[in-house]
């Protein structure tokens, strides 16, 4: 399963980065702004300077909400870098803009997506990543990971390209459950991720040698 960080900070970027396992970068407008980043030059700059830490995939969300508007951001969006990767919504124009850039070979990403239904359309589009939001299904009473199933039963009856992108993950546990459901990649806070390091029983184990090493070598 492949890693992504769901930030738009360059610090917690470097670290995961540093941590040797980062595969891409999700970002959002809600993330952007989360940074301060704002204005258009200097939210354009910003994903370059994401695309500079890291060596994979980036998504970088159009703010258009009509066809025209999305295939103009879009366009604008991969020509920043080779990695960039467009993210679109989950509407009736983000699909068909999905279609336009796939058919162009232009890697997208459909985001917002709640449903199984939504999930088959965005394969049919060509998308290159599908995100379904596990954590906000599970905010309203509704199993996200539920959806994870049910997309890659769809996806492998059909052997749809699309990879699966868990999105919307919140803590490590969410990462544990979407690599034994077979998610594609997951994406989550540095939190998510380094919790995958802990356990106690580690800590207790490591504390044991080292004791056992000094006391050998006094
Ligand atoms: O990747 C989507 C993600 O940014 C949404 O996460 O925690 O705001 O539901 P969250």
């Amino acid at each position: 399963m492949k890693f992504f960080i769901d930030t738009a900070n360059l610090d917690q970027i470097k670290e995961a980065q540093a941590l040797g396992v980062l595969d891409g970068v999700t970002t959002n407008p809600s993330l952007m702004a989360k940074e301060g980043i704002s204005g258009k030059n200097n939210v354009l700059k910003h994903y370059v300077d994401i695309c500079t830490i890291v060596t994979g995939d980036v998504s970088a969300e159009v703010i258009a909400t009509d066809y025209d508007g999305m295939i103009r951001e879009g366009e604008e969006l991969s020509e920043l870098h080779e990695q960039i990767v467009v993210k679109l919504p989950m509407t009736k124009e983000g699909i068909k803009a999905c279609k336009y850039f796939s058919d162009r070979g232009i890697k997208t990403n459909v985001t917002l997506v709640f449903s199984a239904g939504q999930a088959l359309l965005a394969a049919k589009a060509g998308a290159t990543y599908v995100s379904p939001f596990i954590g906000r299904l599970d905010d309203v009473s509704t199993d996200g990971l539920m959806l994870i199933e049910e997309i890659r039963e769809i996806y492998d009856n059909y052997g749809y390209d699309t990879q699966i992108l868990a999105a919307s993950v919140r803590h490590t546990m969410h990462i544990v459950n979407c690599a034994k459901i077979g998610a594609d990649v997951m994406t989550g806070p540095l939190s998510a991720i380094l919790g995958l390091l802990k356990h106690p029983l580690t800590d207790i184990g490591l504390a044991q040698f080292l004791a056992d090493h000094a006391k050998a070598n006094q």
